[in-house]
């Protein structure tokens, strides 16, 4: 066993580096002086190891028993990337920019050649940075010290769902939610954009050296990370979770319906639980907040993909009912790749329609839902839409598209094929449902508009600071120009804006 990974490593302990070390077993000579290999044992065992660095020093490979900083080609089975860069951030070692990450069949190869054999892609182990399961090649294969500059705006970075830094980006989201509950915008962003930046990183941060060159850290957030990697917590982060109107403002916000005026509104009267509020008499409750009320236990736990698939079944059978030509998406969440949600948002788009037609399409779906039964709370909004107005400037303001919210009734049995029984009685589970209905030729805004995530805030910002165009759910405007900019795709919208494309499962800000 290799001593280095037998060694007990906190993150905060400083592992001597060994430069230069020894040449392991000189009775071999080393025809290939250049490379300086380490064979990682993780996943491969110890017996295989020893078997390949004895098999490869026979060939004249120059092989290190440890890892020192003249290891120039870490050789890996079974091991990603990223697996490999969190196994040496435990060690707390930091690769240099020339160090490669190598997977075992490229050693193989070299071997039955009697040389090193070129390195391609099939050997090199570039790191995951998406969740489709395919690797991003044009990421780069080293850790923090060779990252490329990082935009100030996500949408100029891609952002995984593989988030390296949750311990310090969960951190900031109870801050950031805290400053909201206190109406205090400026800092809510501040740790929003702090955490937003950190998911895109990827590397897990391990000291405050790493979080040179990142933006949108200012000093606030770092003392934070500075906490966090001293102590494995931050104070302020544990009083706000002990903070009675932060507790109470989080569970009165997580009924549907309940925003930030009515629970300061539950928590000066002094309420601190829901059913205290639900039994109260002199309350009045808006038709959302009952509906909230009654199907609670439903709403909060979430909606899992599997739900969301037989929803979009639903939704596309009524939909279809009505518009057999129509285009039925599921955006929010779900199109980013996430595996619960707290809804399902659907945009519905349809060529060659009359506006007349479209206007009736949400009300005929609903309509349908209702005499079925499976229609639990809606809440239609009409279309507010003018062509000829200018995008909005307001960066988070919402669209005019005609839309719905709904709280539908899922049947167990259309989930998963029925396979998951559930308790007894009850045959149902209440899941909210969005949908938006867009005229065809504005879809592809709608789309990126609707698929989010806060990343549509910093696109908005990004056109308007860096572009000079306006760009919102409905069109993208070029101020300079004064012309609307056209757009079939999503991808259209990121090439006028000068934007290389990123993917929805890249867009998790
Ligand atoms: N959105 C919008 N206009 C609204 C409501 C939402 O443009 N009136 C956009 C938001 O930018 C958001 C997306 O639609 O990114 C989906 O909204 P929401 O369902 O609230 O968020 P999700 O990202 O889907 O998160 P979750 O999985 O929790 O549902
Ligand atoms: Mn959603
Ligand atoms: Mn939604």
């Amino acid at each position: 066993m290799d001593p280095q990974q037998m060694a007990p490593s906190g993150p905060r302990k400083k592992r001597p580096r060994q430069v230069g070390a020894s040449v392991a077993s000189p009775p071999h000579d080393i025809k290939f002086q250049d490379l300086v290999l380490f064979i990682l044992e993780k996943k491969m065992g110890t017996t295989r190891r020893t078997f390949l660095m004895e098999l490869a020093r026979r060939k004249g490979f120059r092989v290190e028993n440890e890892l020192s900083d003249s290891v120039t080609h870490i050789v890996a089975e079974n091991n990603s990337g990223s697996e490999i860069l969190e196994w040496l951030q435990v060690q707390n070692i930091k690769a240099s920019s020339q160090l490669e990450l190598l997977d075992v069949s490229w050693l193989i190869e070299s071997m039955e050649a009697g040389k090193p054999v070129e390195m391609t892609g099939k050997h090199q182990l570039v790191v995951k940075t998406d969740c489709s399961g395919s690797h991003n090649p044009s990421f780069q294969k080293t850790p923090p010290l060779a990252v490329k500059k990082i935009s100030q705006y996500a949408c100029q970075r891609r952002t995984t769902l593989n988030n390296c830094n949750h311990m310090f980006t969960d951190a900031f989201e109870v801050l950031a939610e805290n400053y909201e509950f206190r109406e205090n915008e400026i800092f809510s962003v501040t740790f929003l954009r702090a955490a937003s930046v950190l998911k895109s990183l990827p590397f897990t941060i391990i000291s405050m050296k790493d979080t040179e060159g990142i933006p949108c850290l200012e000093n606030k957030v770092k003392c934070i990370i500075e906490e966090i990697i001293e102590d494995g917590e931050s104070s302020e982060v544990k009083a706000v979770l002990n903070d009675e109107r932060y507790q109470s403002f989080k569970l009165f916000t997580s009924v549907f319906g309940v925003g930030l005026k009515t629970s300061e509104k539950w928590f000066r009267m002094g309420f601190r639980t829901l059913s205290k509020i639900r039994s109260d008499e002199t309350l009045k409750f808006t038709r959302m907040q009952k509906a909230g009320f009654l199907y609670y236990e439903d709403l909060v736990s979430c909606v899992t993909r599997a739900e969301a698939e037989a929803v979009s079944v639903l939704v596309k059978e009524a939909v279809w009912a009505f518009l057999p030509d129509a285009f039925v998406t599921m955006t929010g969440g779900f199109r980013r790749g996430k595996q619960i949600g707290h809804d399902v948002d659907f945009l519905i788009t349809s060529p060659g329609t009359t506006e007349a037609e479209e206007e009736q399409l949400l009300p005929k779906v609903i309509n349908l839902w209702e005499r079925k039964e499976l229609l639990l709370y809606c809440d239609l909004v009409e279309s507010t839409f003018e062509k000829s107005k200018l995008p909005s400037r307001k960066v988070d303001a919402l669209d005019h598209f005609q839309k719905c919210f709904l709280i539908l009734k899922l049947h167990h049995q259309l989930v998963d094929s029925g396979l998951s029984s559930r308790e007894e009685g009850k045959t149902w589970k209440a899941i909210r449902v969005d949908l938006v209905m867009c005229p065809y030729e504005h879809r592809a805004f709608a789309l990126l508009g609707w698929t989010g995530s806060r990343f549509e805030r910093d696109l908005r910002r990004y056109a308007t600071h860096e572009r000079k165009m306006i760009l919102d759910n409905h069109a993208l405007y070029d101020k300079t120009k004064r012309i609307f900019l056209k757009a079939e795709s999503e991808e259209e919208i990121f090439a006028h804006l000068g934007l290389d494309y990123i993917e929805p499962w890249e867009r998790n800000a």
